[in-house]
C-alpha cells in the first residue's frame, strides 16, 4: 500500500474513538507491519513516568526483551535525548545499539511530540540492509503528529 493510503488509514484508526488508546496503537503497528514489506518489527516506547528511561508501549513482531531501555541507552534511548530521527542503514556500523534479534539489518526511530516535549518514539526494525528514504520519515513524522493527537 502506499504511503498516500497508508496515511489514510492511520487517520481512520486514530479516530476510533470508542477504542482503547492502547489498542489504536497497536493497531496501526499492525497496519504498518502489514503493509509495508520492508517493516519487520513497528512498536511504540514512551517515557516511563518522570524516570529517565523508555518503555515500550504497544507493538507489532516478534516479543523484545529490551522492554526498558534507558535514556541515552541504544538507537531509541539516544533519540529519547537528540529529539531527532535516527536513520541506520546497517546497525553492525553502530556502537550504541541494542540488539532485538540477529536478523535485524536496519532501524529507525522517529520522536513522538505532544506539546513540543518528546515524549516518546516510534521504532521500526527491518531484516532488509538501507530500505528507509525520506519518504519513510516523513510519514512516521505524520503518524506521530496523528498519534500525538490522542496522547
Ligand atoms: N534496537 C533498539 C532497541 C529496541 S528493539 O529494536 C525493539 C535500540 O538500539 O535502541
Amino acid at each position: 500500500m502506499p504511503f498516500s493510503k497508508l496515511r489514510t488509514e492511520v487517520e481512520k484508526i486514530v479516530q476510533e474513538h470508542e477504542a482503547p488508546v492502547d489498542l489504536r496503537l497497536k493497531e496501526i503497528c499492525e497496519l504498518l507491519k502489514a503493509e509495508i514489506p520492508y517493516y519487520t518489527w513497528v512498536g511504540f516506547y514512551f517515557k516511563n513516568g518522570d524516570k529517565n528511561e523508555l518503555k515500550l508501549g504497544p507493538y507489532a513482531g516478534e516479543p523484545t526483551d529490551h522492554t526498558i531501555i534507558p535514556f541515552g541507552k541504544g538507537i531509541c534511548g539516544q533519540v529519547a535525548v537528540s529529539n531527532k530521527n535516527f536513520v541506520v542503514p546497517d546497525v553492525s556500523a553502530q556502537d550504541n545499539y541494542i540488539a532485538c534479534s540477529i536478523h535485524v539489518k536496519a532501524e529507525i526511530v522517529v520522536p513522538l511530540f505532544k506539546n513540543g516535549e518528546n515524549i516518546g518514539q516510534i521504532d521500526i526494525d527491518s531484516n532488509v540492509p538501507d530500505p528507509f528514504t525520506e519518504e519513510d520519515e516523513r510519514f512516521l513524522e505524520f503518524v506521530n503528529e496523528k498519534v500525538a493527537e490522542i496522547l
